[in-house]
C-alpha cells in the first residue's frame, strides 16, 4: 500500500483572533483543524468529496496557547466500504524553547467518501500491516461492530 495515501500533516502558528482574552486557543478553532485535516487524508485516500459523520473519543490532553505551532496528523487506521476513520493528533510546540512538541488532542473522525451526485461511494480497501496498525484497526472494528448493535444498523 502507498503509505503517502494514508498520513497527512498541516502545521499552522496560532494567532490572537483564534484565542480568548486570557490567549487560550479556542477548542472550536483547533476542532476545525482537526476536520480539515482528517477530511484532506480521506479525500486524497477516495479521491473524491468526503463528510464528516462522525466524531469519536475527542479529549483535550494539553490548552494551547497564541504563539504555539500546531501540527496535525491525520492518519487512516480503518475503512469500510465507503467509509473511512481517521485517526488525529495535535500537536503543539513552543518555537521560542527547546522543548519536545507534546500532543494536547487526539481524537478519532469518521469520513464517507461521496459521488458526484453526494451518494455515499467505494473506497479503495485498507490493509493494516505492522503489529501498531492491525491492533488500532481491530480495536476500531470492535468500536464499529459495538456500536451498530447499539444503533440495531
Ligand atoms: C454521512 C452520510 C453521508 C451517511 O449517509 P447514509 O445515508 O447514512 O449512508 P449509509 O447508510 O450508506 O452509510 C455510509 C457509511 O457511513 C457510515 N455512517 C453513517 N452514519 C454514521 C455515523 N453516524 N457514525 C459512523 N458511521 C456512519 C456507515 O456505517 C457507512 O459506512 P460503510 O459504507 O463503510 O459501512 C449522511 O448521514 C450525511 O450526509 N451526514 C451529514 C454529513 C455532514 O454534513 N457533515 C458535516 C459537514 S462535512
Amino acid at each position: 500500500m502507498d503509505k503517502r495515501k494514508t498520513k497527512l500533516t498541516m502545521s499552522q502558528v496560532m494567532y490572537p483572533h483564534q484565542a480568548n482574552l486570557a490567549g487560550n486557543v479556542h477548542g472550536g478553532e483547533v476542532m476545525k483543524l482537526m476536520d480539515t485535516t482528517a477530511a484532506a487524508v480521506a479525500r486524497r485516500y477516495a479521491r473524491s468529496n468526503v463528510v464528516t459523520a462522525r466524531v469519536d473519543e475527542l479529549q483535550f490532553h494539553h490548552p494551547i496557547f497564541v504563539g504555539s505551532l500546531v501540527t496535525l496528523t491525520a492518519t487512516i487506521a480503518y475503512v469500510g466500504r465507503t467509509s473511512m476513520e481517521v485517526v488525529v493528533n495535535v500537536y503543539i510546540e513552543d518555537l521560542e524553547s527547546d522543548t519536545e512538541p507534546i500532543r494536547a488532542l487526539s481524537s478519532y473522525f469518521t469520513m464517507v467518501a461521496l459521488d458526484k451526485d453526494g451518494v455515499p461511494k467505494q473506497v479503495p480497501p485498507f490493509v493494516p500491516e505492522t503489529e501498531e496498525e492491525i491492533m488500532l484497526y481491530n480495536t476500531i472494528k470492535e468500536r464499529r461492530e459495538a456500536l451498530k448493535k447499539k444503533s440495531g444498523k
